[in-house]
């Protein structure tokens, strides 16, 4: 099968300079999702139409083909002629020997089940339109039958009284025998209100040809729903955002607000995952089973170990978090992050590039970056790895059972050995041996008479 996909309009309902099918829908671009939906159905050949935006939607497909290294064709279609003429600067490219599905790259949220019900209605020698029947059809192409048999679609600016109170309309997604399609656009003319080559007048060309039209209808509107403005695609966000929690619950994860949550990307949870409101997942994000995850937490491409609880306020990028592990209110675990089982990071801790061994605990006030921390390791209050000289980065290490006291800078590189304890308020410069106490600050001294100074009155 051929797929082609038309992404050449311009959008300008959107208000923005960024073309229509590249606004981010879950964090990922529009046409991107018609595009994996796309792949899904291993089409033999795929095409998008491109046109508005200049060179960055075929900057997008070039990217996303280079990393998932399948060909993904492009062809420029300047000017937008309509939807007939889009079709047909795809016409070199794809194979007259088996079918071609149409798709519209602003229609983000046709599911895979659907196009493929189109494609086996279509068979190999039928035209097959997806179809739906919508209580308000205004702007969109209807579906005229007769009998029962569809025999041509209409425009909404084209059509009379009589065809515009049909409310089976036109999805715009269409499966088409591709020979028949080929000399069908040849023969398309823009004679109509618009003055455009509508791709569905090949709908009445197939009946005089005696070539069976037929229709497939999707599970739910919103599947053929299109995104034209930046309300409509607010209105698709919350639907497909309402889905996946919607997923997940049947999984059997617990969103104390299934109307509260975003998945932009991919959350694979255990068994017992508890969620509460406000929470971003990006990326891929793994929830072990029992994670609790408090409200309003950001977590990207991060890796949650079993029964750990992720308290309110954190973000965490890029980060391993251990089995068991308490982490938060108001933590940031920055990328390479990777805790141990049972590691405490409370709140205003931030860990960096940095992993922290089993039963260590860092729980106010900290900065651990390029740092390699072993276990039961008590990092105290306003401790912070001096990591950085302006130019370069240095480790620090601190050995297991190491107790660093409160406010402590450790200029790396350093290391700090096991069992050491550093004194409140030291600024480690050399290693601290293992086993003993290393103390930096000044001893404390008392001034005996000193007298405050007063003001003089004048
Ligand atoms: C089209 C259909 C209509 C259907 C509706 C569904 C035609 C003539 N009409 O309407 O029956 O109900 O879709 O939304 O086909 N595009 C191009 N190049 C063009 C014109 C459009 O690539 O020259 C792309 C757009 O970017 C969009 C899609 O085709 O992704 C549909 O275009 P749009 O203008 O939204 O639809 P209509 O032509 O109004
Ligand atoms: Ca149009």
């Amino acid at each position: 099968m051929n797929v082609v996909i038309l992404a050449a309009g311009m959008g300008k309902r959107m208000q923005s300079a960024l073309p229509k099918v590249l606004h981010p829908l879950a964090g990922k671009p529009l046409l991107q999702h018609v595009i994996d939906t796309a792949r899904s159905l291993k089409p033999s050949k795929l095409c998008v139409i491109y046109g508005h935006g200049g060179a960055a939607v075929p900057e997008m497909v070039g990217k996303l083909a280079e990393s998932t290294g399948a060909a993904i064709d492009t062809a420029l279609q300047q000017p937008q002629l309509g939807t007939g003429h889009a079709v047909m600067q795809a016409v070199p490219q794809i194979d007259e020997n088996v079918p071609t599905l149409v798709l519209y790259g602003d229609v983000p949220l046709t599911t895979a089940d659907s196009l493929r019900r189109l494609v086996e209605a279509a068979g190999s020698d039928k035209l097959a339109i997806l179809t739906v029947e919508q209580a308000n059809p205004f702007g969109l192409g209807r579906i005229v039958r007769e009998n029962g048999n569809i025999v041509r679609i209409v425009e909404e600016k084209d059509a009379n009284e009589a065809e515009r109170a049909i409310r089976e309309i036109n999805s715009g997604i269409m499966v088409i025998p591709t020979r028949r399609l080929k000399s069908w656009l040849e023969s398309l003319s823009n004679n109509n209100a618009q003055g455009e080559y509508y791709l569905t007048d090949i709908v009445a060309k197939a009946v005089l040809e005696g070539v069976p039209v037929v229709s497939a209808q999707p599970s739910a509107e919103w599947e053929v729903a299109g995104v034209n403005s930046k309300v409509q695609l607010a209105e698709l966000e919350r639907r497909h955002q309402l889905n996946i929690a919607i997923a997940l619950l049947e999984k059997g994860v617990t969103l104390m607000d299934p109307a509260r949550i975003d998945v932009r990307g991919e959350l694979v949870c255990g068994r017992d995952v508890v969620i509460d409101v406000g929470c971003v997942f990006e990326g891929r994000v793994e929830l072990a089973d029992g994670v609790t995850v408090g409200p309003n937490c950001v977590l990207v491409n991060t890796r949650i170990g079993a029964g750990a609880t992720i308290k309110p306020f954190c973000h965490l990028e890029d980060a391993v978090v251990g089995d068991k592990s308490q982490i938060g209110p108001y933590a940031r675990l920055r990328p390479g992050t990777q805790l141990g089982e049972d590691v405490h990071v409370g709140n205003f801790v931030e860990i960096k590039n940095s992993t922290v061994a089993a039963h260590s605990k860092a729980n106010h006030l900290a900065y651990v970056g390029d740092a390699t921390v072993g276990s039961r390791v008590n990092i105290g209050a306003g401790t912070i790895t001096c990591n950085y000289d302006g130019a370069n980065k240095f480790r620090t290490v601190i050995e297991d059972d190491a107790f660093i006291g409160s406010d402590s800078q450790l200029v790396a590189p350093v290391t700090v050995g096991a069992g050491a304890t550093l004194g409140a308020g030291t600024t480690l410069t050399k290693d601290a041996p293992a086993g003993k106490l290393t103390i930096s600050r000044p001893k404390q001294m008392t001034v005996e008479n000193w007298k405050r100074p007063v003001k003089v009155k004048k």
